[in-house]
């Protein structure tokens, strides 16, 4: 095994990308066609890559920025992108509600915000179990669309590498839309008014509709100075990124490149990627992979989480301590955060080390309701947000971000928020493939709790604490 001890070695020496195979490896599949698979595989190393190396770079510079207090990271979308809801549609109304919530936040804030979405790629999934059983009938789980089927047969189960090529295929086409949204006039800041879905309605839309006034205002002030979206090229467009679960090895390893400016690895399948709760392994094959490319790395925390595995993950994904190339996603639960966090932030102030702070309040939430569906209650979500906010305020650090599933449709996956949604009412419009996600009008909403919290920080001073 490769010694992962790397202050006598840089990643790009000790590292390959086949690498991770020698490592012992959690949640994956095993493919009974090999043949197939190494086809398939081949087949995606000679594609070109979906993200590049410079634009990873840049993610890492603006991250390094929110890790310092200077910018706060917003990341959100489905918990699995699915191949039947893929649609125009669906990418540009969660796109819409991202741009509606980063108004909000950096309005709250007076902070620029990072937006990276969970799209483009998100579509493996760790599982609590690795089979399902049905009316007496076991059978696989269903591990995301680029492994295998949702439906309940035994043909959907079986992992078909095909599916990566599809992936590969849907996620190419969302960013390409993405890329469009971002750059080509949508995202003007001139159309602030116009990102307001129809469907939300009630006080979050008029605050927010109340936000927009008050930036056209400011807006056709500065017309007037002569300062334009022609002008001011940030005002006509945003950078939007992509981020995913690096689950997947092989598919992560066909995508993966030499950045031809640094000479170093970097994934091409999307700008950021996550390493799992699951799959957090210190010696584990998701580890070591991403260990080596050079993207911005998130990495899950979750209760069992001990202060002396984040010691040892620290150290091998960010062993040059570079800010911008860890974050820390807290995902313990409302009511638990008090009894981790603090662990965790401890040890990373006594390494010194150079971290984005985010949470994620949906993964620790996660209750079966009343009438049977997989949800989390809204005051959960927002429990679970406040309290992280409320310790790193006890701490002196930096809450940097935010990790939702969430999505531009109106629907009833999870309960609670202000047009409340009830565990009778989940099966009106649930869709998700996997975990429930906030609708609009819940992001919506919980962008301006968050966005209170920014404020009150930013009135009391917290941001200036610690920030090197
Ligand atoms: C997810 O983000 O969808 C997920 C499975 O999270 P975690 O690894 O934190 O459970
Ligand atoms: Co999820």
């Amino acid at each position: 095994m490769a010694q992962t001890n790397s202050s006598s070695a840089t990643p790009a020496q000790a590292w390959d990308k086949r690498g991770w195979r020698a490592y012992p490896r959690v949640q994956m599949p095993d493919y009974p066609d090999q043949p197939a698979l190494n086809a398939v595989e081949a087949q995606l190393a000679e594609y070109p890559p979906l993200v590049f190396a410079g634009e990873a770079r840049r993610l890492k510079q603006s991250l390094a920025a929110v890790a310092q207090g200077r910018a706060f990271l917003l990341q959100g979308g489905d918990c699995a992108e699915s191949f039947g809801e893929f649609s125009a549609d669906n990418i540009r109304d969660t796109f819409k509600v991202m741009l509606q919530m980063a108004v909000v936040l950096t309005w709250g804030a007076q902070l620029p915000v990072v937006k990276v979405g969970r799209m483009a790629g998100q579509f493996a999934k760790p599982r609590s179990a690795p089979t399902e059983v049905i009316g007496g009938q076991e059978l696989p789980s269903y591990r995301g669309d680029i492994i295998n089927g949702f439906d309940f047969t035994p043909a959907a189960r079986i992992p078909d590498p095909q599916r990566m090529l599809a992936a590969y295929t849907q996620a190419a086409a969302s960013l390409n839309l993405l890329r469009a949204f971002s750059t080509g006039g949508y995202a003007d800041m001139h159309r602030v008014q116009s990102w307001i879905s129809d469907f939300t309605g009630g006080e979050e839309a008029a605050r927010y509709r109340d936000i927009a006034d008050r930036i056209s205002d400011a807006m056709a002030f500065m017309a007037a100075a002569g300062v334009t979206s022609a002008t001011a090229h940030d005002l006509g467009q945003v950078d939007f990124y992509t981020s995913h679960e690096a689950l997947l090895l092989e598919y992560e390893e066909a995508l993966a490149r030499i950045d031809s400016t640094t000479g170093l690895p970097v994934a091409g399948s999307g700008h950021m990627l996550w390493i799992g709760d699951r799959t957090r392994q210190p010696d584990g094959a998701h580890v070591e992979f991403c260990r080596g490319v050079q993207n911005p790395i998130g990495l899950k925390c979750g209760p069992s989480t001990t202060a002396e595995d984040l010691k040892v993950l620290m150290e091998r994904l960010n062993p040059e301590n570079e800010p911008g190339r860890l974050t820390l996603i807290a995902r313990f639960g409302a009511g638990k955060v008090g009894d981790h966090l603090p662990r965790l932030i401890q040890t990373v102030q006594a390494e010194g080390a150079n971290v984005v702070w985010s949470c994620d309040p949906m993964h620790g939430n996660v209750i079966k309701s009343s009438t049977g569906y997989k949800t989390r209650a809204f005051d959960s979500i927002l429990r679970e947000v406040r309290e992280f906010f409320a310790i790193h305020r006890a701490e002196g650090t930096i809450p940097g971000g935010v990790h939702f599933e969430m999505t531009g449709q109106d629907v009833t996956e999870c309960t609670g928020g202000v047009r409340a949604v009830t565990d009778e009412n989940l099966s009106d419009r649930y869709h998700t493939a996997c975990d429930p996600r906030l609708n609009a009008s819940q992001s919506l909403e919980l962008a301006f709790l968050v966005a209170e919290e920014l404020r009150s920080r930013r009135l009391n001073g917290g941001q200036q604490a610690k920030a090197s």
